[in-house]
């Protein structure tokens, strides 16, 4: 892969094999989602619920987390697999901490489902006037 690139087939694969690890015991409704650093690097997350309902943590935001942990700040894109019929889009929460990560809201959002709905968007059109303290 190369920077200039977005291998969306790998990305998705990537989304879709973190989607079995979703942890989805009050839900069952089960996301994905595959980060791409500026780089290369692909770093993967999935939704985990709790018992306090509040404390779940969607797929996308653990994707940043651990991105950002592993010490990854810059993305490109960010692919993320739910069920059907109609593909998923990430939720405010998780549109406000994409934003952290994309001054300028270019990122490349896919939703997309295992039975071939997908949905493309920058990250600007799914959250325009995002807040920023800078
Ligand atoms: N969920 C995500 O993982 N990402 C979103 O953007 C929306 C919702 C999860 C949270 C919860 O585990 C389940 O989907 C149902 O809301």
């Amino acid at each position: 892969m190369t920077i200039t690139d977005i291998d969306w087939p790998a990305l998705k694969a990537a989304a879709l094999e973190a989607r079995q690890n979703a942890y989805v015991p009050y839900s069952d409704y089960r996301v994905g989602a595959a980060l791409l650093a500026v780089y290369g690097t692909v770093i993967c997350g999935c939704n985990v619920e709790n018992a306090t309902y509040g404390a779940t943590c969607c797929a996308e935001r653990t994707a940043v987390f651990s991105a950002v942990a592993a010490g990854h700040t810059s993305f490109r894109a960010i692919a993320v697999a739910t069920a059907g019929p109609e593909a998923g889009t990430p939720c405010g929460i998780c549109r406000q901490v994409l934003a952290e990560f994309s001054a300028d809201g270019a990122l490349e959002v896919l939703c997309f489902t295992p039975d071939g709905a997908e949905a493309r968007f920058t990250l600007a059109e799914l959250l325009p006037h995002a807040f920023r303290l800078k």
